[in-house]
């Protein structure tokens, strides 16, 4: 990969692996304390185990999920426009060290950016992302993080105005307000010329989002579903899937699509040495899946301290990339 500015470059690129992560978090006691909770719920985060990032994978490809494609395709289309907006000599933070095809985009389209800081707490995922990056960019700095990009952790210094880049619509797991708190927390490392770069999955009918949801071949119930699975592989749990209904809503007051698991009958679960009693009809809430509209979200980061500067849609309006400047 050549770079037509790389003369700028003072110093010799490099690669970092900088971990904060102080020990993993547990599954056991999360799942624990999320099945004793009322409602129960699991937070999402556990359904990527290497068993649900594949199915995960296979969601992304699905005729009914239109977010990864749609937002590949404003990427594609925009991020010259984008790296515009960065200028020169930028460094590109990525807030989960996800797809490397969105990130490659913009750093080819960037002038000369100087540092690439992939953020993760899967330590070998990340490594292996991270690694593949600096290979075929030589030029810039890769420092790999790994580490929770909700969590406090001293940002380690890059040259060069920093982008965060957070696409995928992965905010959409979020409440507003957790979304709000997260993007306040950023804009405050990313400092006073900082810029953000975010994908957001739009509001749209309720049948196009439910279909993304609950595809015809299942794939997102079994992805959903493997949160119990995982319990069944790693914490010596009792769940027989099938007694459990893949049961997915479009939440309208919330703004978001809500995917949870209703038990199809009274059932004595074993997990980690207790035992759970889940009554038939009752519902497990996984995870929730927020949708916005422009001016929504817009909003939303204006009460994070940002100044929205651009906003790139699809021709179909389903997806959004939105552009903000910290100052
Ligand atoms: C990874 C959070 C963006 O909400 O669309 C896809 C996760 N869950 N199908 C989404 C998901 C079921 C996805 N995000």
């Amino acid at each position: 990969m050549t770079h037509k500015h790389s003369a700028l470059r003072s110093k010799t690129a490099g690669f970092r692996f900088v971990d904060f992560l102080r020990r993993e978090e547990s599954f056991e006691e999360a799942f624990l304390d999320g099945m004793k909770a009322s409602p129960r719920a699991i937070p999402c985060r556990f359904l990527y185990d290497a068993q649900g990032s594949a199915l995960f994978d296979r969601i992304c490809t699905l005729p009914e999920y239109y977010p990864t494609r749609t937002e590949l395709s404003i990427l594609e289309a925009h991020a010259g426009d984008i790296a515009k907006i960065i200028g020169p000599g930028a460094a590109l933070i990525e807030l989960g060290s996800g797809s490397s095809i969105k990130t490659r985009l913009l750093l080819d389209r960037m002038e000369a950016p100087a540092a690439y800081m992939p953020i993760d707490v899967s330590r070998e995922h990340l490594r292996a992302a991270a690694n593949g990056l600096a290979g075929d960019y030589p030029e810039i700095d890769v420092i790999a993080v790994c580490a929770d990009y909700s969590a406090h952790f001293p940002l380690p210094a890059v040259d060069g105005r920093r982008v965060g880049f957070f696409p995928g619509s992965t905010i959409g797991n979020l409440t507003h307000g957790e979304a709000r708190l997260l993007l306040a927390g950023w804009r405050e490392r990313l400092g006073a010329d900082g810029l953000m770069v975010v994908g957001v999955d739009l509001k749209k009918d309720p049948s196009r989002l439910l279909a993304a949801y609950d595809d015809a071949e299942g794939v997102t119930e079994a992805f959903i579903k493997n949160v119990l699975a995982r319990a069944n592989r790693e914490l010596g749990a009792d769940f027989d899937l099938s007694a459990f209904r893949y049961d997915v809503a479009w939440n309208e007051e919330a703004g978001r699509i809500e995917m949870r698991l209703e038990a199809l009958a009274d059932q004595s679960v074993a997990v980690a040495g207790e035992r759970l009693f889940i009554g038939a009809g009752e519902r497990i809430h996984i995870e929730n899946s927020h949708k916005y509209a422009v001016e929504e979200f817009s909003a939303l980061a204006r009460r994070a301290g940002f100044s929205p500067r651009a906003v790139y849609i699809d021709p179909e309006r389903l997806f959004s990339v939105h552009v903000l400047a910290a100052g």
